[in-house]
Formats: structure tokens, sequence, C-alpha cells
């Protein structure tokens, strides 16, 4: 949640933090601002709104010119999104300005101690709290500003990454970090500063990721300086080369990021499976798993922690991993879990999946299950993230960068990653036979052709959409592996169409959400082939008695659905533990279609953020 952005060296600060605000509008966008130093003060300006409004707002208010500068995107916590609770802050006497992403926990009683030493506040946040806790101790001690930011920070509880500097000492950015990623981009006489590499990834590939507990002085005519904040050691600084680029940060000719993301679905699952899964050979190779693989086969249960559409990927795994591996597996809402003092121990795995890397909740689980004992397994898309160097071992995803707030391509590559997985655990314990082993490895391996298939579909779902945009609720029903697809597809659905949507097993439908049903109620049925395709086709019965529009997601060739159906989406056929990854796309572009005619931010749906870092 919010993007900061800074830079340091010979270019204009202004069009780079600019830019790099707006690749990180993924993470927070109710209000953005700049604050540049032109050479003799500090030029602020900021606004409600989006950065494209801080764009139109900005050269009326101020001189661009400036070649040291920070800017913040905002997600708002402390104080509703307005100008003035807007990042960047200044300190009371104007010399220091901040951008701040995270929560200071304990800034009411900070805040407290600071008016009765004589400062004001203009702004409800934490963040004008901070700046002036760290002005505060920068006077009364008379130190350098990075000396006062260190001690300021051995005083707050919560989370942060933040960027200050002073106009006194225009030659430097102090940054820090704790619970929020901070990266440096390391460019020949110039410095970047951003939650994330995308603002300066066409600049330089070389990067630092600061760690929690880390601060770090940055100044063009030095080289960077990193310090453990609590005991003031010095760490070196580990210069990573980037593997990411622009391509993969740009919308490539779609007019949104989330309608890209769906159709690089088949090259992402692909990229997820790629040097992995070795059909020929009959073998899953996956390092993390392979180094500790007696972890796994001893686990007595696995426990799986996520949010949201991780959760639903954490909830499809449930069906493989019981299936095919016969181990017990529990899904917790990361949220949940972390507290409510869970019987945890050494003999269970923990599997944690999320995209960002970074979501707040998740990490505290892993925290608490790692001090209980058992052992933590990452599934995460960004590399480097927290997440992924929190836990014991990992797989990433490697689906690239995925920037639509609504979760796509996330989804069906953690599936694909933890069915590798599943099948894997599968063949060494020997709990699937030879031949459902090579046919399910064979049938993975041509997923993303039939995913490619499946988005042939797109304009007969553009059609069904036009039908059904005005619905005020929707119902998604599935069973059995397609049952977390329904929950997912709702999920989609409301979160960027803003329309009411429920998922529901298909079955449970007769124990209240039947009561919902009437002509005007559009239900989308999970009705493929397999599993429980008899019992399915008797929901949609039930259904259509009531007078309730119907989708349906069949398989290809399906007559029965047909039959019964106002429409119906086809997918290719595959076997029943892999079609999530097929019934899954129909459900996306339904959901994109229909906002995208409600004239919603598709991308940026309301009050939402991509990267969730406070609980
Ligand atoms: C929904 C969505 C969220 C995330 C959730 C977890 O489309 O994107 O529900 O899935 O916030 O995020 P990660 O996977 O980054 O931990």
């Amino acid at each position: 949640m919010c993007g900061i952005v800074g830079y340091i060296g010979f270019r204009e600060a202004y069009p780079i933090i600019l830019k790099g605000l707006k690749r990180l509008e993924y993470r927070g966008y109710d209000s953005a601002g700049i604050a540049l130093y032109d050479g003799e003060n500090i030029k602020l300006s900021k606004t409600k709104g989006k950065v494209d409004d801080l764009e139109r707002k900005i050269k009326s208010e101020i001189s661009t010119k400036g070649s040291l500068g920070i800017g913040h995107t905002r997600w708002a916590t402390h104080g509703v999104p307005n100008d003035i609770n807007s990042h960047p802050h200044y300190s009371k006497s104007g010399d220091l300005v901040i951008i701040h992403n995270g929560i200071i926990e304990n800034y009411e009683s900070l805040k407290k101690e600071l008016i009765q030493r004589g400062y004001s506040f203009t702004s409800d946040t934490d963040t004008e709290v901070l700046i002036n806790l760290i002005e505060d101790i920068k006077k009364s001690e008379n130190i350098k500003l990075g000396k006062a930011v260190q001690i300021a920070l051995t005083q707050v509880v919560g989370a942060y990454a933040i960027a200050v500097f002073d106009k006194n000492k225009p030659n430097e950015i102090v940054v820090a970090r704790l619970g929020s990623p901070l990266a440096i981009g390391v460019g020949d006489d110039e410095f970047f500063i951003a939650s994330d590499a995308s603002p300066f990834i066409e600049y330089t590939n070389n990067a630092i990721y600061l760690e929690d507990e880390e601060m770090a002085i940055v100044r063009r005519d030095k080289p960077i300086k990193i310090r453990k904040i609590k005991d003031d050691s010095l760490v070196n600084p580990y210069v990573q080369e980037l593997q990411l680029n622009l391509e993969q940060i740009e919308k490539g000719g779609y007019d949104h990021f989330m309608l890209k993301e769906i159709h690089e679905q088949p090259h992402a699952i692909k990229d997820t499976y790629r040097g992995r899964l070795r059909v020929n050979e009959g073998i899953i190779k996956m390092a993390g798993v392979d180094d500790n693989i007696e972890k796994f086969l001893n686990a007595k249960r696995i426990i799986v922690v996520a949010c949201g559409t991780s959760w639903h990927a954490g909830l499809v795994s449930e069906y493989i991993f019981e299936n095919f591996a016969r181990i017990p597996v529990e899904v917790e809402y990361a949220s949940e879990f972390r507290y409510r003092n869970p019987i945890i121990n050494e003999n269970d795995v923990v599997i944690a999946i999320s995209q960002s890397g970074e979501t707040a909740d998740t990490l505290a689980a892993i925290k608490l299950a790692k001090s209980r004992g058992a052992f933590v397994f990452g599934v995460c898309n960004v590399v480097g993230s927290t997440i992924a160097r929190e836990t014991d071992a990992g797989a990433y995803t490697h689906a690239g960068p995925e920037i639509g707030v609504a979760s796509t391509k996330a989804f069906t590559t953690q599936i694909t990653v933890l069915t590798l997985i599943a099948l894997k655990l599968a063949k060494a314990k020997g709990t699937i036979s030879n031949s459902d082993y090579h046919l399910t490895l064979g049938e993975l391996e041509l997923i993303p052709q039939k995913v490619e298939t499946a988005l042939g579909s797109d304009a007969h779902i553009k059609s069904i959409a036009h039908t059904y945009k005005d619905s005020k609720n929707c119902l998604y029903l599935g069973r059995g592996y397609n049952f977390p697809v329904a929950l997912e597809g709702a999920l989609k659905l409301k979160e960027i169409s803003y329309i009411h949507a429920e998922g529901y097993p298909a079955a449970e439908m007769k124990h209240g959400p039947i009561a919902l049903i009437d002509e005007n109620m559009p239900i989308i049925v999970i009705a493929t082939k397999k599993g429980h395709y008899d019992k399915i086709v008797s929901n949609i019965q039930e259904i259509k008695s009531r007078k309730g529009k119907i989708i349906g997601i069949v398989t290809e060739g399906d007559q029965t659905v047909k039959g019964l159906a106002d429409h119906v989406i086809e997918v290719p056929d595959t076997l029943e533990s892999l079609s999530p990854l097929l019934t899954t796309i129909p459900l996306q572009l339904l959901s994109y279609h229909i906002a995208v005619m409600l004239d919603k931010n598709v991308d940026q749906p309301r009050n939402l953020a991509k990267s969730v870092t406070v609980e």
C-alpha cells in the first residue's frame, strides 16, 4: 500500500518521479504528491486523486526544476484521502520532507509528546508525526539527518518504507524500511528509490533491496552506506542484477493491464512449469521441494495460509494435495490464522501463497508458523519479496509483473505451481498410479494452448457481459475443484464492477441462496463434463425451475447444459484436477467486460491496492 519514489542525480527529477508514480499506482491511488529541491528550496505539490490529477495540478503550482526529489501515491490508512493528508509531509520548520509507506502504530502517544514540546500538526497522518519526531531529535541533539532518522525509528512501532531529505543538506536522501519494501536503483552518478524496481528499470538494472530494519544514506557523490537501525552495524550493500524489462511493465497495446494479464496466461503458465515439468522423462524438478523432500513426505498435514485470490488458489490446492498426495490440508485466511493461537508444530508444513510477497497478514502468519517449528514454504510471484525471503524454501510462479489490481495470471500460475508440488509428492509417496501421473503431466503441458482456446471466446463473453452488466447481484456456483473457482469468479466481479456477487458450492444453494433466485438473477454455473457433472446438471434444473438466468461454463461440445442454460461458454476438455486453469478464464473475461461497460476503473478499483502491507 502506497508507492514511494525518489531520485538524486544529474537528470531532472520530476519526469522520473512522475513516471515512477504512475507505475506504482497499483499500490494505492487515492492521492499523490511530489517534493523537489530546486537548488534553493523545497517545492511541494500534492492532491487528492490520481497521479494524473497531480500532473494537471503541479505545473500551475510549482517549478518542476531540480535533480533531487521524492514522490508518493497513497492508499489512506490514517486520515481520509484529501490534499492535506497526502504525502510528502513537511516538518514544522519546513526544512525536512518525508514520504512514507506503512503505519506508525504508536503515533498518537508520540504526537502527544510532540504537542507538549510545541509542535502542531496540519494533517491527521501518522507520517507527519514521524517527520516532526525526526526534526525534534535532530534539533535537540544537534545531529545529522541520518542519525536523527535512526534514533526516531527506534522509537516507533509499526511498519515503514520512508525517504526523507533536508533542504539544508540537499545532497542526500535518507531511506529506511521495516515491513514495507524499498529498492534502491544504482546508476552511474545517480540513484533511484522506489517501492519496486519498475520506476527505474529503463535507467539501471542494478538494484539494492533494503532488508527490514535497515537504513541507507543515498548520496550522489559517495557509495551507499547501509546500517542496521537498531545496533548501528554496517551492512555490505548487495547489488542485484534485475531480470525485469520495460515491456513487461507496459500495457503492450491492451486497453488495461488486467486484459493484458488475462491474455498473458498461456505464456505465464508455460513460464511457471518451464524447466520443472519434464514430461518425456516423467519428472518434476523443483529445487525448493527436492531439497526439503523429507519435510514434505513426513508432514502430518499441510496448512495453506494466504489472502484473497491467493487464498482461493490455496483452496484449489486442498483438492489437489488431498486427491493426489493424500496429505490432509487446511486452508486458512492468514489474517485469522495469525490471531487465533493455532495448533501447529514441527510436523506441519505451511505453504504461504502470495503474488506480491508483501501481504502483511500472510507475513505475520509465516512468522507465527516458524516460531512454532513448522517448515514454511513460499509460493510467490515477486522475486526477492519479503515473503520469498522469510520462508524456509519456496517456488516462484514466474508469472511476470502483475500490475492490474485484480489478480488474474497470479491465480492460474499459483495453481500450476501447487499442482506440480502435489504431483511430485504423490509420485514420491506412491499415492498416484503411474498412468495417472503421466497422464496428468502430459495434460498439464497442454494447458497453455487450451487456455489460448478458452481466450478465443472473448467476443461471445463480451456479448453476455452486455446482457448482464446492469445486474445488481450475481451468483457463482461450482463443485469440487471448481468451487474455489466460483469464489474467485465472484471476487473478480465484485472488486472491479462493484456488483454484489457470491460464490457457493453448487449443492449449498439449497441451504439458503436459492431464496435469492428469480428471473433477474444471473447465475454462473461451472459445469464441465468431469467430476460431479450429473449433480451439477440437477442444480441447474433447480435454478431453471425458479427462472434464474443461467450462464454455464461447459466442456466443448456439451449439449445437456446447452439445452438448459440461457448461455453457455465453452472451454476445452481436460482432467478435472486441471479444469480450474481453464474455467477461470471466462470468469475473468466476463468481469473485465462488465466493468469496462460500466465505465469502472478496471486496473485501479476503488478502495483497493495491489499489495496489502497493512493488516
Ligand atoms: C484480488 C486480489 C487480492 C489479493 C490479496 C492477496 O484480485 O488481488 O485479493 O489476492 O490481496 O495478495 P497477495 O497474493 O499479493 O498476497
